[in-house]
Protein backbone atom coordinates (compact mmCIF):
# COMPACT_ATOMS: atom_id res chain seq x y z
CA UNK A 1 0.00 0.00 0.00
CA UNK A 2 2.98 2.61 0.72
CA UNK A 3 4.43 2.04 -2.77
CA UNK A 4 1.06 3.58 -3.78
CA UNK A 5 1.76 7.29 -2.51
CA UNK A 6 4.23 9.40 -3.40
CA UNK A 7 7.67 9.02 -1.39
CA UNK A 8 6.64 5.50 -0.95
CA UNK A 9 4.44 7.01 1.53
CA UNK A 10 7.04 7.32 3.71
CA UNK A 11 8.99 11.31 2.65
CA UNK A 12 11.48 12.01 4.55
CA UNK A 13 10.56 13.07 8.36
CA UNK A 14 12.24 16.16 8.31
CA UNK A 15 10.76 17.80 5.27
CA UNK A 16 7.38 16.67 6.23
CA UNK A 17 8.04 18.84 9.65
CA UNK A 18 9.12 21.64 7.25
CA UNK A 19 6.04 21.12 5.02
CA UNK A 20 3.85 21.23 8.13
CA UNK A 21 5.03 24.59 9.16
CA UNK A 22 4.71 25.89 5.64
CA UNK A 23 1.15 24.53 5.66
CA UNK A 24 0.16 26.81 8.43
CA UNK A 25 2.38 29.32 7.85
CA UNK A 26 0.80 32.89 6.42
CA UNK A 27 3.95 33.82 4.97
CA UNK A 28 3.20 31.68 1.95
CA UNK A 29 0.08 34.63 1.84
CA UNK A 30 0.82 38.36 0.16
CA UNK A 31 -1.12 40.20 3.11
CA UNK A 32 0.32 37.35 5.99
CA UNK A 33 -3.09 36.39 6.83
CA UNK A 34 -4.02 33.42 5.30
CA UNK A 35 -2.76 29.63 5.19
CA UNK A 36 -2.85 26.49 3.51
CA UNK A 37 -4.31 25.06 6.77
CA UNK A 38 -7.07 27.71 6.74
CA UNK A 39 -9.71 26.25 3.86
CA UNK A 40 -7.59 22.88 4.33
CA UNK A 41 -8.36 22.67 7.90
CA UNK A 42 -7.67 19.32 9.85
CA UNK A 43 -10.18 19.95 12.01
CA UNK A 44 -12.93 20.44 9.80
CA UNK A 45 -12.58 17.13 7.04
CA UNK A 46 -9.32 19.02 5.73
CA UNK A 47 -11.80 21.82 4.12
CA UNK A 48 -13.47 24.50 5.77
CA UNK A 49 -16.93 23.52 6.43
CA UNK A 50 -18.23 25.84 4.21
CA UNK A 51 -20.26 25.61 0.52
CA UNK A 52 -17.82 28.40 -0.55
CA UNK A 53 -14.97 29.83 1.63
CA UNK A 54 -13.56 33.02 1.91
CA UNK A 55 -9.97 33.66 1.32
CA UNK A 56 -7.43 36.50 2.05
CA UNK A 57 -9.04 39.36 3.79
CA UNK A 58 -11.46 36.28 5.89
CA UNK A 59 -10.45 35.88 9.37
CA UNK A 60 -11.33 33.19 11.96
CA UNK A 61 -11.51 29.06 11.11
CA UNK A 62 -13.97 27.16 9.59
CA UNK A 63 -17.40 27.61 9.51
CA UNK A 64 -17.25 30.96 11.91
CA UNK A 65 -14.92 32.50 9.34
CA UNK A 66 -15.82 35.95 8.35
CA UNK A 67 -14.80 38.64 6.06
CA UNK A 68 -12.43 41.31 8.35
CA UNK A 69 -10.60 42.90 5.55
CA UNK A 70 -11.67 44.37 1.97
CA UNK A 71 -12.40 41.26 -0.67
CA UNK A 72 -13.38 41.25 -4.04
CA UNK A 73 -15.27 38.54 -3.60
CA UNK A 74 -15.79 34.52 -2.60
CA UNK A 75 -13.56 31.85 -3.44
CA UNK A 76 -15.94 30.24 -6.38
CA UNK A 77 -15.46 26.20 -6.00
CA UNK A 78 -15.68 24.41 -2.47
CA UNK A 79 -12.78 23.45 -1.01
CA UNK A 80 -11.42 20.27 -1.84
CA UNK A 81 -10.65 17.80 1.05
CA UNK A 82 -7.80 16.50 0.91
CA UNK A 83 -7.73 12.45 2.16
CA UNK A 84 -5.49 10.16 0.68
CA UNK A 85 -4.01 13.57 -1.79
CA UNK A 86 -0.69 11.87 -1.86
CA UNK A 87 -1.76 8.43 -3.77
CA UNK A 88 0.10 8.01 -7.10
CA UNK A 89 -3.35 7.48 -8.66
CA UNK A 90 -4.27 11.14 -8.45
CA UNK A 91 -2.99 12.62 -11.18
CA UNK A 92 -4.87 15.42 -11.75
CA UNK A 93 -5.70 17.78 -8.98
CA UNK A 94 -8.46 20.69 -8.79
CA UNK A 95 -12.12 20.06 -9.83
CA UNK A 96 -11.76 20.92 -13.34
CA UNK A 97 -8.52 18.53 -13.21
CA UNK A 98 -6.40 21.79 -14.52
CA UNK A 99 -3.04 20.57 -12.82
CA UNK A 100 -2.60 17.10 -14.62
CA UNK A 101 0.67 14.56 -15.38
CA UNK A 102 -0.53 13.52 -18.89
CA UNK A 103 1.72 10.20 -18.25
CA UNK A 104 2.17 8.44 -15.12
CA UNK A 105 4.48 10.37 -13.21
CA UNK A 106 6.54 11.42 -16.11
CA UNK A 107 8.81 13.88 -16.76
CA UNK A 108 7.13 17.85 -15.66
CA UNK A 109 6.99 18.78 -19.18
CA UNK A 110 4.34 16.06 -19.26
CA UNK A 111 2.38 18.54 -16.45
CA UNK A 112 -0.34 20.23 -17.81
CA UNK A 113 -0.89 23.58 -15.60
CA UNK A 114 -2.13 26.63 -16.21
CA UNK A 115 1.23 28.20 -16.12
CA UNK A 116 2.49 26.75 -18.80
CA UNK A 117 5.70 26.91 -19.27
CA UNK A 118 6.70 28.86 -16.21
CA UNK A 119 6.11 25.75 -13.86
CA UNK A 120 9.69 24.80 -13.51
CA UNK A 121 10.38 21.75 -15.42
CA UNK A 122 11.54 19.10 -12.27
CA UNK A 123 8.95 19.75 -9.88
CA UNK A 124 8.19 16.36 -8.14
CA UNK A 125 5.24 15.49 -8.69
CA UNK A 126 1.63 16.83 -9.24
CA UNK A 127 0.84 17.12 -5.81
CA UNK A 128 3.99 19.67 -5.84
CA UNK A 129 2.88 21.38 -9.36
CA UNK A 130 -0.73 22.04 -7.65
CA UNK A 131 0.90 23.77 -4.85
CA UNK A 132 2.44 26.31 -7.07
CA UNK A 133 -1.25 27.68 -7.69
CA UNK A 134 -2.77 28.85 -4.41
CA UNK A 135 -0.47 31.54 -3.66
CA UNK A 136 -1.10 33.18 -7.33
CA UNK A 137 -4.43 34.08 -6.60
CA UNK A 138 -5.74 37.02 -5.12
CA UNK A 139 -8.48 35.67 -3.71
CA UNK A 140 -6.93 32.80 -2.01
CA UNK A 141 -3.31 34.40 -0.86
CA UNK A 142 -1.97 37.46 -2.97
CA UNK A 143 -4.31 39.42 -1.97
CA UNK A 144 -5.33 42.34 -4.58
CA UNK A 145 -3.37 45.02 -6.54
CA UNK A 146 -1.54 47.34 -4.61
CA UNK A 147 -1.69 45.84 -1.34
CA UNK A 148 1.28 44.32 -1.60
CA UNK A 149 4.55 43.14 -3.93
CA UNK A 150 2.55 39.60 -4.22
CA UNK A 151 -0.76 40.80 -5.18
CA UNK A 152 0.94 43.57 -7.45
CA UNK A 153 2.98 40.64 -9.19
CA UNK A 154 -0.16 38.10 -9.47
CA UNK A 155 -1.99 40.97 -10.83
CA UNK A 156 -0.03 41.06 -13.65
CA UNK A 157 0.23 37.20 -13.99
CA UNK A 158 3.94 37.20 -13.15
CA UNK A 159 4.05 34.16 -11.24
CA UNK A 160 7.71 33.41 -11.83
CA UNK A 161 7.82 36.51 -9.90
CA UNK A 162 5.53 35.74 -6.79
CA UNK A 163 7.73 32.44 -6.59
CA UNK A 164 10.41 34.02 -6.22
CA UNK A 165 9.46 36.77 -3.26
CA UNK A 166 8.09 33.58 -1.51
CA UNK A 167 11.35 31.33 -1.65
CA UNK A 168 13.31 34.40 -0.39
CA UNK A 169 11.06 35.59 2.04
CA UNK A 170 11.20 31.85 3.57
CA UNK A 171 14.78 31.28 2.84
CA UNK A 172 15.30 34.73 4.76
CA UNK A 173 13.85 33.16 8.13
CA UNK A 174 17.38 31.09 9.76
CA UNK A 175 15.35 28.49 11.02
CA UNK A 176 13.16 27.90 7.79
CA UNK A 177 16.88 28.01 6.22
CA UNK A 178 18.30 25.25 8.67
CA UNK A 179 15.73 22.96 7.87
CA UNK A 180 15.42 23.57 4.15
CA UNK A 181 18.94 23.01 4.01
CA UNK A 182 18.56 19.65 6.23
CA UNK A 183 16.22 18.54 3.36
CA UNK A 184 18.11 19.54 0.61
CA UNK A 185 21.60 18.54 -0.05
CA UNK A 186 21.79 21.04 -2.97
CA UNK A 187 21.16 24.00 -0.67
CA UNK A 188 24.41 25.32 0.85
CA UNK A 189 23.19 28.84 0.78
CA UNK A 190 19.47 30.88 0.94
CA UNK A 191 20.24 31.89 -2.48
CA UNK A 192 19.53 28.37 -3.75
CA UNK A 193 16.23 28.18 -2.16
CA UNK A 194 13.47 27.91 -4.90
CA UNK A 195 9.68 28.12 -4.19
CA UNK A 196 9.90 24.31 -5.73
CA UNK A 197 11.44 23.33 -2.46
CA UNK A 198 8.97 24.44 -1.01
CA UNK A 199 6.66 22.56 -2.99
CA UNK A 200 8.06 19.41 -2.23
CA UNK A 201 7.66 19.67 1.59
CA UNK A 202 4.02 20.93 1.28
CA UNK A 203 3.45 17.49 -1.20
CA UNK A 204 5.28 15.49 1.28
CA UNK A 205 3.42 16.91 4.05
CA UNK A 206 -0.09 16.72 2.63
CA UNK A 207 0.62 12.82 1.87
CA UNK A 208 1.42 11.62 4.88
CA UNK A 209 -0.86 14.30 6.96
CA UNK A 210 -4.37 13.41 5.04
CA UNK A 211 -3.35 9.61 4.81
CA UNK A 212 -6.58 7.96 6.22
CA UNK A 213 -7.27 4.20 5.86
CA UNK A 214 -8.97 3.46 8.75
CA UNK A 215 -12.26 3.19 8.44
CA UNK A 216 -14.67 0.18 8.86
CA UNK A 217 -14.81 0.10 4.75
CA UNK A 218 -11.15 -0.72 4.71
CA UNK A 219 -11.63 -3.28 7.70
CA UNK A 220 -13.79 -4.62 4.75
CA UNK A 221 -11.05 -4.23 2.43
CA UNK A 222 -8.56 -5.88 4.60
CA UNK A 223 -10.17 -9.05 6.06
CA UNK A 224 -13.27 -9.48 2.86
CA UNK A 225 -15.77 -9.95 6.09
CA UNK A 226 -18.58 -7.71 5.76
CA UNK A 227 -20.30 -8.40 9.45
CA UNK A 228 -18.49 -5.93 11.24
CA UNK A 229 -19.90 -3.20 9.26
CA UNK A 230 -24.10 -2.33 10.66
CA UNK A 231 -26.68 -4.25 8.72
CA UNK A 232 -27.90 -0.80 6.98
CA UNK A 233 -24.24 0.12 5.82
CA UNK A 234 -24.22 -3.43 4.66
CA UNK A 235 -27.08 -3.11 2.42
CA UNK A 236 -25.87 -0.15 1.15
CA UNK A 237 -22.49 -1.52 0.15
CA UNK A 238 -24.67 -3.99 -2.05
CA UNK A 239 -26.25 -1.39 -3.33
CA UNK A 240 -23.44 0.97 -3.75
CA UNK A 241 -21.73 -1.65 -6.10
CA UNK A 242 -24.98 -3.00 -7.41
CA UNK A 243 -28.20 -2.03 -8.58
CA UNK A 244 -27.16 1.59 -7.88
CA UNK A 245 -24.22 1.77 -10.09
CA UNK A 246 -22.31 4.04 -8.01
CA UNK A 247 -19.41 2.54 -8.25
CA UNK A 248 -19.14 2.82 -11.98
CA UNK A 249 -17.75 6.21 -11.26
CA UNK A 250 -16.58 6.17 -7.41
CA UNK A 251 -14.69 3.18 -7.77
CA UNK A 252 -11.46 1.69 -6.83
CA UNK A 253 -9.86 1.80 -3.25
CA UNK A 254 -10.36 5.87 -3.32
CA UNK A 255 -14.01 5.73 -4.32
CA UNK A 256 -13.18 7.40 -7.71
CA UNK A 257 -12.65 6.69 -11.26
CA UNK A 258 -10.70 10.39 -11.39
CA UNK A 259 -12.43 11.02 -14.71
CA UNK A 260 -15.12 13.86 -15.33
CA UNK A 261 -18.58 13.78 -15.34
CA UNK A 262 -21.49 16.03 -15.73
CA UNK A 263 -24.11 15.00 -13.69
CA UNK A 264 -25.73 18.39 -13.47
CA UNK A 265 -24.74 19.82 -9.70
CA UNK A 266 -26.32 23.09 -9.23
CA UNK A 267 -23.71 25.99 -9.41
CA UNK A 268 -23.93 28.49 -6.53
CA UNK A 269 -21.18 31.79 -6.07
CA UNK A 270 -19.73 33.45 -8.96
CA UNK A 271 -17.80 30.50 -10.98
CA UNK A 272 -14.81 31.00 -12.27
CA UNK A 273 -14.65 34.03 -14.73
CA UNK A 274 -14.78 32.41 -17.68
CA UNK A 275 -17.72 31.07 -20.42
CA UNK A 276 -19.24 33.20 -22.65
CA UNK A 277 -22.50 34.60 -21.32
CA UNK A 278 -22.45 38.03 -21.04
CA UNK A 279 -25.68 38.46 -19.11
CA UNK A 280 -24.52 39.24 -15.61
CA UNK A 281 -22.60 42.41 -17.01
CA UNK A 282 -26.02 43.26 -19.41
CA UNK A 283 -27.77 43.42 -16.45
CA UNK A 284 -26.10 45.22 -13.64
CA UNK A 285 -22.85 46.96 -15.05
CA UNK A 286 -20.92 44.70 -13.50
CA UNK A 287 -18.15 42.46 -15.02
CA UNK A 288 -18.10 38.57 -14.66
CA UNK A 289 -18.87 35.72 -16.09
CA UNK A 290 -20.31 33.70 -14.11
CA UNK A 291 -20.89 30.11 -15.22
CA UNK A 292 -18.43 27.61 -13.76
CA UNK A 293 -17.93 25.55 -16.98
CA UNK A 294 -16.21 22.84 -15.02
CA UNK A 295 -13.64 20.52 -17.07
CA UNK A 296 -14.46 22.00 -20.47
CA UNK A 297 -12.24 25.06 -18.96
CA UNK A 298 -9.41 22.86 -19.19
CA UNK A 299 -9.76 21.28 -22.57
CA UNK A 300 -12.24 22.95 -24.50
CA UNK A 301 -14.22 19.77 -25.45
CA UNK A 302 -17.94 20.45 -25.44
CA UNK A 303 -18.45 17.14 -24.15
CA UNK A 304 -16.42 18.26 -20.98
CA UNK A 305 -19.13 21.64 -20.30
CA UNK A 306 -20.10 21.39 -16.53
CA UNK A 307 -18.06 18.24 -16.16
CA UNK A 308 -16.09 18.16 -12.96
CA UNK A 309 -13.60 15.18 -11.54
CA UNK A 310 -15.54 12.04 -9.27
CA UNK A 311 -14.66 12.95 -5.88
CA UNK A 312 -13.23 10.25 -3.67
CA UNK A 313 -15.64 9.42 -0.81
CA UNK A 314 -13.04 8.67 1.44
CA UNK A 315 -14.50 10.48 4.81
CA UNK A 316 -16.97 11.90 2.59
CA UNK A 317 -19.33 11.89 5.88
CA UNK A 318 -16.61 14.91 7.27
CA UNK A 319 -16.24 16.99 3.92
CA UNK A 320 -19.98 18.80 3.34
CA UNK A 321 -21.01 20.73 2.08
CA UNK A 322 -20.95 18.73 -1.08
CA UNK A 323 -20.75 19.54 -4.66
CA UNK A 324 -18.13 21.46 -6.42
CA UNK A 325 -19.82 24.44 -5.15
CA UNK A 326 -21.27 23.14 -2.02
CA UNK A 327 -24.57 23.09 -3.08
CA UNK A 328 -25.89 20.65 -0.85
CA UNK A 329 -25.49 20.77 2.94
CA UNK A 330 -27.13 17.46 3.26
CA UNK A 331 -25.22 14.06 2.61
CA UNK A 332 -28.90 12.73 2.08
CA UNK A 333 -29.71 15.87 -0.29
CA UNK A 334 -26.12 15.25 -2.47
CA UNK A 335 -27.18 11.05 -3.31
CA UNK A 336 -30.50 12.12 -3.49
CA UNK A 337 -29.36 14.36 -6.53
CA UNK A 338 -27.40 11.74 -8.35
CA UNK A 339 -30.75 9.74 -8.24
CA UNK A 340 -32.70 12.44 -10.69
CA UNK A 341 -30.33 15.44 -11.75
CA UNK A 342 -32.36 17.08 -13.69
CA UNK A 343 -35.51 16.99 -10.86
CA UNK A 344 -33.08 18.00 -8.66
CA UNK A 345 -31.50 20.72 -10.68
CA UNK A 346 -35.10 22.01 -11.20
CA UNK A 347 -36.37 21.92 -7.65
CA UNK A 348 -32.80 23.61 -5.82
CA UNK A 349 -33.25 27.15 -4.73
CA UNK A 350 -30.21 28.85 -4.71
CA UNK A 351 -30.86 31.60 -2.21
CA UNK A 352 -31.05 28.40 0.55
CA UNK A 353 -27.54 27.79 0.76
CA UNK A 354 -25.61 29.80 3.49
CA UNK A 355 -23.23 31.57 2.71
CA UNK A 356 -20.84 33.59 5.35
CA UNK A 357 -21.67 37.18 4.68
CA UNK A 358 -19.29 39.75 2.47
CA UNK A 359 -18.66 42.98 3.78
CA UNK A 360 -16.35 45.39 2.96
CA UNK A 361 -16.31 44.61 -0.42
CA UNK A 362 -14.38 46.14 -2.97
CA UNK A 363 -14.28 46.90 -6.32
CA UNK A 364 -11.39 47.37 -9.47
CA UNK A 365 -11.80 51.08 -10.67
CA UNK A 366 -9.71 53.52 -12.53
CA UNK A 367 -8.20 56.82 -11.30
CA UNK A 368 -6.66 58.25 -14.31
CA UNK A 369 -4.78 55.68 -16.06
CA UNK A 370 -4.09 54.07 -12.67
CA UNK A 371 -5.78 50.89 -11.31
CA UNK A 372 -7.01 51.12 -7.64
CA UNK A 373 -9.50 49.20 -5.49
CA UNK A 374 -12.39 51.17 -3.91
CA UNK A 375 -15.35 50.46 -1.94
CA UNK A 376 -18.33 48.82 -3.68
CA UNK A 377 -20.74 51.64 -3.70
CA UNK A 378 -24.06 50.91 -1.40
CA UNK A 379 -26.32 50.86 -3.98
CA UNK A 380 -24.31 48.47 -6.44
CA UNK A 381 -24.35 45.69 -3.33
CA UNK A 382 -27.37 44.06 -4.44
CA UNK A 383 -26.38 43.32 -7.94
CA UNK A 384 -22.87 41.94 -6.35
CA UNK A 385 -25.03 39.63 -4.24
CA UNK A 386 -27.17 38.37 -7.34
CA UNK A 387 -23.65 36.58 -8.23
CA UNK A 388 -24.21 34.13 -5.66
CA UNK A 389 -27.94 33.27 -7.42
CA UNK A 390 -27.11 33.94 -11.09
CA UNK A 391 -26.62 30.95 -12.67
CA UNK A 392 -28.98 29.41 -10.82
CA UNK A 393 -31.83 31.72 -11.23
CA UNK A 394 -31.27 31.95 -15.16
CA UNK A 395 -33.59 29.90 -17.09
CA UNK A 396 -31.15 29.19 -20.11
CA UNK A 397 -27.93 28.74 -18.13
CA UNK A 398 -29.72 26.20 -15.75
CA UNK A 399 -30.81 24.76 -19.16
CA UNK A 400 -27.24 24.45 -20.37
CA UNK A 401 -26.20 21.94 -17.13
CA UNK A 402 -29.22 20.08 -17.49
CA UNK A 403 -28.96 20.02 -20.99
CA UNK A 404 -25.21 18.00 -19.86
CA UNK A 405 -25.95 15.98 -17.43
CA UNK A 406 -25.28 12.03 -18.02
CA UNK A 407 -26.90 10.48 -15.02
CA UNK A 408 -30.55 8.80 -15.67
CA UNK A 409 -32.92 8.70 -13.13
CA UNK A 410 -33.08 5.59 -10.56
CA UNK A 411 -35.97 4.77 -8.20
CA UNK A 412 -35.00 3.95 -5.06
CA UNK A 413 -36.84 3.92 -1.87
CA UNK A 414 -36.24 5.58 1.07
CA UNK A 415 -34.85 2.84 3.16
CA UNK A 416 -32.63 2.23 0.38
CA UNK A 417 -31.03 5.58 0.25
CA UNK A 418 -30.72 5.53 4.03
CA UNK A 419 -28.80 2.47 3.50
CA UNK A 420 -26.31 4.58 1.06
CA UNK A 421 -25.66 7.12 3.37
CA UNK A 422 -25.33 4.68 6.23
CA UNK A 423 -22.59 2.66 3.78
CA UNK A 424 -20.62 6.69 2.91
CA UNK A 425 -20.41 6.73 7.03
CA UNK A 426 -18.75 3.56 7.04
CA UNK A 427 -16.06 5.13 4.58
CA UNK A 428 -15.05 7.57 7.74
CA UNK A 429 -12.18 6.95 9.44
CA UNK A 430 -12.58 8.23 13.17
CA UNK A 431 -8.96 9.39 13.55
CA UNK A 432 -10.00 11.82 10.49
CA UNK A 433 -12.88 13.45 12.09
CA UNK A 434 -10.76 15.95 14.20
CA UNK A 435 -6.51 16.24 13.30
CA UNK A 436 -6.11 19.37 14.93
CA UNK A 437 -3.04 18.15 16.65
CA UNK A 438 -1.12 18.63 13.86
CA UNK A 439 -1.61 22.61 13.92
CA UNK A 440 1.93 23.74 15.47
CA UNK A 441 1.26 25.79 18.29
CA UNK A 442 3.72 28.26 16.05
CA UNK A 443 5.50 28.49 13.04
CA UNK A 444 9.07 29.63 12.12
CA UNK A 445 8.00 32.76 10.87
CA UNK A 446 6.75 33.89 14.19
CA UNK A 447 3.41 35.09 12.72
CA UNK A 448 0.47 33.24 14.30
CA UNK A 449 -0.31 29.88 12.77
CA UNK A 450 -3.69 29.97 10.81
CA UNK A 451 -6.17 28.69 10.88
CA UNK A 452 -6.24 30.64 13.86
CA UNK A 453 -8.34 29.04 16.85
CA UNK A 454 -8.02 32.52 19.16
CA UNK A 455 -10.13 34.78 16.57
C1 LIG B 1 -8.82 30.29 0.13
C2 LIG B 1 -8.92 28.88 0.36
C3 LIG B 1 -7.77 28.00 -0.03
C4 LIG B 1 -6.44 28.13 0.30
C5 LIG B 1 -5.79 29.23 1.11
C6 LIG B 1 -5.78 26.98 -0.25
N1 LIG B 1 -6.68 26.17 -0.88
FE1 LIG B 1 -6.30 24.37 -1.69
N2 LIG B 1 -8.15 24.37 -2.55
C7 LIG B 1 -9.11 25.32 -2.33
C8 LIG B 1 -10.17 25.16 -3.29
C9 LIG B 1 -11.43 26.02 -3.38
C10 LIG B 1 -9.81 24.07 -4.11
C11 LIG B 1 -10.56 23.59 -5.36
C12 LIG B 1 -10.27 24.64 -6.43
C13 LIG B 1 -10.70 24.32 -7.84
O1 LIG B 1 -11.04 23.19 -8.17
O2 LIG B 1 -10.69 25.26 -8.65
C14 LIG B 1 -8.53 23.59 -3.60
C15 LIG B 1 -7.84 22.48 -4.09
C16 LIG B 1 -6.65 22.00 -3.55
C17 LIG B 1 -6.01 20.75 -3.91
C18 LIG B 1 -6.51 19.77 -4.94
C19 LIG B 1 -7.21 18.62 -4.29
C20 LIG B 1 -7.79 17.64 -5.27
O3 LIG B 1 -8.51 16.74 -4.85
O4 LIG B 1 -7.56 17.76 -6.49
C21 LIG B 1 -4.87 20.65 -3.16
C22 LIG B 1 -3.86 19.52 -3.17
C23 LIG B 1 -4.78 21.85 -2.35
N3 LIG B 1 -5.89 22.63 -2.60
C24 LIG B 1 -3.71 22.16 -1.52
C25 LIG B 1 -3.48 23.47 -1.06
C26 LIG B 1 -2.20 23.96 -0.59
C27 LIG B 1 -0.92 23.16 -0.52
C28 LIG B 1 -2.39 25.27 -0.24
C29 LIG B 1 -1.38 26.28 0.26
C30 LIG B 1 -0.24 26.52 -0.62
C31 LIG B 1 -3.81 25.56 -0.47
N4 LIG B 1 -4.41 24.45 -1.00
C32 LIG B 1 -4.40 26.76 -0.16
C33 LIG B 1 -9.08 26.30 -1.35
C34 LIG B 1 -7.90 26.77 -0.79
C1 LIG C 1 -21.58 9.15 -13.71
C2 LIG C 1 -20.65 9.04 -12.63
C3 LIG C 1 -21.21 8.98 -11.22
C4 LIG C 1 -22.06 8.05 -10.67
C5 LIG C 1 -22.67 6.84 -11.35
C6 LIG C 1 -22.23 8.43 -9.29
N1 LIG C 1 -21.53 9.57 -9.01
FE1 LIG C 1 -21.40 10.51 -7.23
N2 LIG C 1 -20.40 12.03 -8.11
C7 LIG C 1 -19.97 12.05 -9.41
C8 LIG C 1 -19.39 13.35 -9.70
C9 LIG C 1 -18.78 13.78 -11.02
C10 LIG C 1 -19.51 14.11 -8.53
C11 LIG C 1 -19.09 15.58 -8.35
C12 LIG C 1 -20.07 16.43 -9.12
C13 LIG C 1 -19.94 17.92 -8.90
O1 LIG C 1 -19.51 18.34 -7.84
O2 LIG C 1 -20.31 18.65 -9.82
C14 LIG C 1 -20.12 13.23 -7.53
C15 LIG C 1 -20.36 13.58 -6.21
C16 LIG C 1 -20.78 12.71 -5.24
C17 LIG C 1 -20.83 13.01 -3.84
C18 LIG C 1 -20.37 14.30 -3.18
C19 LIG C 1 -18.91 14.20 -2.80
C20 LIG C 1 -18.29 15.49 -2.39
O3 LIG C 1 -17.19 15.42 -1.83
O4 LIG C 1 -18.84 16.57 -2.60
C21 LIG C 1 -21.37 11.90 -3.21
C22 LIG C 1 -21.64 11.74 -1.73
C23 LIG C 1 -21.65 10.94 -4.24
N3 LIG C 1 -21.25 11.44 -5.45
C24 LIG C 1 -22.20 9.69 -4.01
C25 LIG C 1 -22.67 8.86 -5.04
C26 LIG C 1 -23.55 7.73 -4.83
C27 LIG C 1 -24.06 7.26 -3.48
C28 LIG C 1 -23.79 7.20 -6.06
C29 LIG C 1 -24.72 6.06 -6.42
C30 LIG C 1 -26.11 6.33 -6.11
C31 LIG C 1 -23.06 7.99 -7.02
N4 LIG C 1 -22.42 8.99 -6.36
C32 LIG C 1 -23.02 7.74 -8.39
C33 LIG C 1 -20.08 11.04 -10.32
C34 LIG C 1 -20.89 9.94 -10.17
Amino acid sequence: MDHDFLYDGAPDPVLVDLGRNLFFDPILSGNRNISCGTCHDPAFGSGDGLALGIGEGGAGAGPQRVTADPVTGRVPRNAQPLWNIGARSYLSLFHDGRVEALQDLGPADKIRNPAGADLPADVSSPLAAQAFFPVTSPIEMAGQYGENPIANAAHHEKRQEIWDHLADQVADIPEYLRILRASFPEITDKEHVTYGHIADALAAFQTTAFRSDESPFDRVLRTGELSTLTQAAQDGLTLFYGAARCASCHSGPLLTDHKFHAIAVPQIGPGKGHGGDMSYLAATGLAGRMEDEGRNRVTGNPDDLFAFRTPSLRNVALTGPWGHSGAFESLEDMVRHHLDPLASLTDFNASDVALPSLNHVQRLGARGSQLRFVPLEVDRRYAFEMRDTWVMTSPQLRQRIADRNALSPMELTDQEIANLVAFLHALTDPTAVNRSHMIPASVASGLPPQPDRNH
